[in-house]
């Protein structure tokens, strides 16, 4: 099996590059620098390199071509995303990658639907911590109580650190277009956040969260019948720094991204914990919740999208654009997981008030 890493270079590629060779799975290593795409091949021991801008879908196609999947991991996705997946698709390569940017998601799904059946490859974007686990739980409590009246989507992060790419990736997608699922139809003005508080599991106290323009707005629709989806995260999430950064003007803004160290160093990664909770009320008030535990943000990514990519070759039997629910069984993928230090859990209640315990 060989599976390129567009974008191999950065702080995700990297780590997705190591597990590919921890794996055991032969990597090619391309992006639109040939020094420091050398220079990672060279941190691993040895890797094929095989540069190629994004702005050259020909060049990227020749680049794909052999290989049995592509890991996209170059930012933001948004600017030159599209790209990357068409040379991927026109090479024959399934393809996954680590976005969570709704309108890039969005765009993926209009444009390459047909092309990728067509080409007998599954394209299945934003496979990292956000969006595979999001998209796991709310259809596990979403389709134990269909119709569902209210679907919400609730990460709780501690200890988190960014690097500069999502701090990119974030900027763009805060300050760009957002997507909303309200009265079952996709909207361009979302509402603010109908939840304002959330107890996650084993706190006492409810935690305020705030709404994020989460790509489970995108995919979920897809394979739960829910009426609403939205997305909050614990408002603790975004300290003062961030809401600033967020407002200044786009020079002023990539002046300070990049002066910030490339991402958080390897002891501070590993120790980011995550619960991603879904709440889902049906029409007729029963409450379904399911929930994902687990730890190093990044580190599980290149985890999750070297195994999400090694599936759709080794299975090879789904094609077209999927979401992550849609591409893979979600119990023997959980199950995986739970040998990287993830943890899950489903509770399906009759009411709000008296939810129970099933798993
Ligand atoms: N969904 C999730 O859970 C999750 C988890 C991890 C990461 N991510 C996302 O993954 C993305 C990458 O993050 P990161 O931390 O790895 O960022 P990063 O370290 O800044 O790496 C960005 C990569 O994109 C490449 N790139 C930038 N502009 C390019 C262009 N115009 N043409 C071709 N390549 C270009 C860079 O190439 P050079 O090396 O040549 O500059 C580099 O390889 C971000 O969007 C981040 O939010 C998401």
């Amino acid at each position: 099996m060989k599976i390129a890493v567009y974008g191999a270079s950065g702080y995700t590629g990297r780590l997705v590059a190591a597990e590919l060779r921890r794996r055991g799975i032969e990597a090619v290593l391309s992006g639109r620098d040939a020094g420091r795409l050398r220079e990672t091949a060279y941190g691993l021991g040895g890797a094929e390199v095989r540069p190629a801008g994004a702005e050259d879908p020909h060049a990227l196609t020749t680049v794909f071509r052999g290989c049995d999947a592509v890991i996209n991991c170059a930012s933001p996705f948004t600017a030159f995303g599209l790209g990357v997946v068409g040379a991927a698709v026109a090479a024959g390569c399934h393809y996954v990658d680590t976005s969570a940017e709704q309108e890039f998601l969005a765009g993926v799904f209009e444009r390459f639907a047909g092309e990728a059946q067509r080409a007998g490859v599954a394209v299945v974007p934003a496979i990292g911590y956000d969006i595979l686990p999001g998209d796991f739980v709310a259809h596990l409590a979403g389709t134990a109580i269909e119709p569902v009246e209210e679907l919400v989507v609730a990460y709780d992060l501690n200890n988190f650190g960014m690097t500069r790419g999502t701090l990119r990736s974030a900027y763009e997608m805060l300050n760009g277009t957002q997507l909303g699922y309200t009265d079952g139809v996709w909207n361009r003005s979302p509402r603010p956040a109908r939840r304002t508080a959330v107890r996650f599991p084993g706190e006492t106290d409810e935690a305020p969260v705030m709404a994020w323009p989460g790509c489970e707005v995108v995919t979920v629709p897809r394979h739960v019948q829910t009426r609403n989806v939205e997305v909050v995260i614990n408002a603790a999430a975004a300290t003062p720094e961030f809401s600033q950064l967020l407002q200044a003007p786009p020079e002023t803004a990539a002046r300070v991204i990049d002066a910030l160290p490339e991402g958080p160093a390897e002891h501070e990664r590993t120790a980011a914990t995550f619960t991603v909770l879904a709440e889902a009320v049906s029409a007729d008030g029963r409450l379904a919740r399911a929930l994902i535990r687990g730890y190093d943000v990044y580190g599980s990514t290149a985890v999750m999208a070297v195994e999400g990519a090694r599936r759709l070759v080794a299975g090879g039997d789904r094609t077209g654009v999927l979401s992550p629910a849609q591409a893979f069984d979600i119990a023997d993928f959980l199950k995986f997981l739970s040998a990287h230090g993830f943890s899950y859990e489903t509770q399906v209640a009759a009411s709000r008030d008296s939810i129970t315990a099933q798993a």
